[in-house]
């Protein structure tokens, strides 16, 4: 795995960042009107599911972010030809797909986590896949278990070896009975990918449902495919012999919209953002009222704002779709330690996303990590051993400091604490930032955000 430096360069070059260092001068409201287009978590498995059909797919609304070109690179060097007739619009041809080098994968693919996706689909085109060594956000271990025990359960034979794992399908692929030991978003989406073009019908239980799970399923019946969402976290695929290329529209962005949202509440800001959809952030838009947030639904977008007033302290738990996100808690935790009194967030998804809270207590917050979770309430999953909570005690004044972005969503709350704090801060490793947040740097500038870039 490369080094978080490695990746930030990389990531932020991707996107045409020529600096990975930006200097915040903080105690500004953020003010104005900024756009989220499509969602990170969508736009790239869209455009694996490409890979399914025997005709060309455009996908509209695509994203300017790194992790976009990681995945537009690994199609290329799988003969899928890529071309952007307009802005955010993509075509994606499938016709010549054809296997690559595990050593090309390997360099395209640094430390996104999105070549487990490409084993069903490729087991179909070319009854092989290979995967190396998975990166992706230092939040947690992040095993692919799940993954792999579906995949053998089509049929696939997997086979392990130093540099990474090759699948083939030797009898081809047919429809399973699969549980999920947890919701799991990126298992479900396997499932999905692998189970539409398999012989004979796929019953998944316990899936994910998040909406970025719905839009993929959408998608895939534009293809020709039979997907039935039953209650209760089942999922029925009949396979079928062949899918078309499909034309969709990505969801917006809901994990970007609310980051924005968290921006404005600590900076005492009021940000309206285009393309926000308050389906998509029902309990983010419940807790960001009752912390003090306000906000007004438009057709186009929701205006985010501080109302002014003394914010309150929340007890945040983290959980699958429709409970609280854990891409949603590190934005928010800065506002929190402006709240008066004692907040706690409870992270129940990953084992390691609290990193992010060492430079907030290096710029004057209050915020102690417990290793042990908090025994909740009735809950969607079992309680897992990994759980952590943090206890953030507020309201403390926050003041620039040094700050080194660990992760994606950690880095966009560090970029919040700085425009939060008195005096200046000097931010690292922001191509961290890019693989997720559109167009971060013109968006602050538009937001009135005073600070130097020189890339
Ligand atoms: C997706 O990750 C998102 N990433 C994550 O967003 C998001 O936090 C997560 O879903 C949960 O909503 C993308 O879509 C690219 P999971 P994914 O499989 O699919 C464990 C961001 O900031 N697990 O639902 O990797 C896993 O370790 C990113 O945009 C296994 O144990 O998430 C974790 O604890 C961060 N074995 C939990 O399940 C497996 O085989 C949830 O993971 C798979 C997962």
């Amino acid at each position: 795995m490369n080094s978080l430096v490695q990746d930030a360069a990389a990531a932020g070059a991707r996107v045409g960042l020529k600096s990975d260092e930006i200097v915040i001068r903080g105690g500004k409201p953020l003010i104005g009107r900024i756009e989220v287009r499509g969602a990170k978590n969508l736009a790239t498995k869209a455009m694996v599911a490409a890979l399914l059909g025997d005709t060309p797919s455009i996908l509209r609304d695509v994203p300017d972010i790194s992790d976009v070109n990681v995945v537009r690179g690994l199609l290329s060097i799988h003969g899928v030809r890529i071309t952007d007739p307009a802005r955010g619009e993509m075509i994606l041809d499938p016709s010549n797909v054809e296997s690559a080098h595990f050593a090309e994968i390997d360099a395209h693919a640094g430390s996104s986590r999105i070549p487990i996706l490409f084993c069903g689909p490729l087991l179909h085109r070319l009854g092989e896949a290979f995967i190396p060594d998975l990166g992706g956000c230092r939040i947690g271990d992040r095993p692919i278990d799940f993954h792999l025990d579906a995949l053998r359960a089509f049929g696939a034979v997997v086979d392990k070896n130093y540099n990474g794992i090759h699948l083939t399908a030797p009898n081809g692929l047919k429809g399973a009975e699969i549980e999920l030991p947890y919701p799991s978003v990126g298992a479900t989406e396997q499932v999905l990918l692998t189970a539409v073009l398999a012989e004979g019908v796929t019953e998944l239980r316990n899936a994910a449902i998040e909406p970025e799970i719905m839009d993929l399923i959408a998608i895939l019946q534009k293809m020709g495919a039979i997907v039935n969402v039953e209650p209760n976290r089942v999922i029925f695929i009949e396979g079928v012999k062949s899918l078309r290329g499909y034309t969709h529209r990505a969801i917006n962005d809901r994990n970007e919209a609310a980051s924005w949202a968290a921006a404005a509440l600590a900076t005492k800001g009021d940000i309206f953002v285009e393309g926000a959809k308050q389906q998509d952030l029902m309990t983010f838009l419940n807790v960001f009222r009752k912390v003090g947030g306000e906000f007004d639904v438009h057709e186009d977008g929701i205006r985010f704002y501080h109302p002014g007033g003394e914010l309150k302290p929340v007890v945040i738990e983290t959980d699958v779709h429709p409970g609280f996100m854990t891409d949603w808690q590190q934005p928010l935790v800065v506002a929190l330690t402006q709240a008066h009194g004692v907040s706690i967030v409870h992270e129940t998804v990953y084992e390691n996303r609290f990193q992010f809270t060492e430079a907030l207590n290096d710029m004057g917050a209050q915020i102690v990590v417990h290793k042990d979770g908090l025994k909740g309430a009735e809950r969607r999953v079992a309680r897992r051993e990994f759980e952590q909570a943090a206890v953030i005690t507020g309201p403390t004044p926050l003041h620039g400091a040094d700050i080194r972005v660990p992760d994606l969503r950690g880095g966009f709350s560090h970029l919040i604490a700085a425009l939060t704090a008195e005096g200046e801060s000097k931010i690292s490793n922001v191509g961290i930032i890019a693989r997720g947040y559109e167009h971060f740097v013109a968006k602050l500038r538009k937001l009135g955000a005073d600070f130097d870039f020189a890339g």
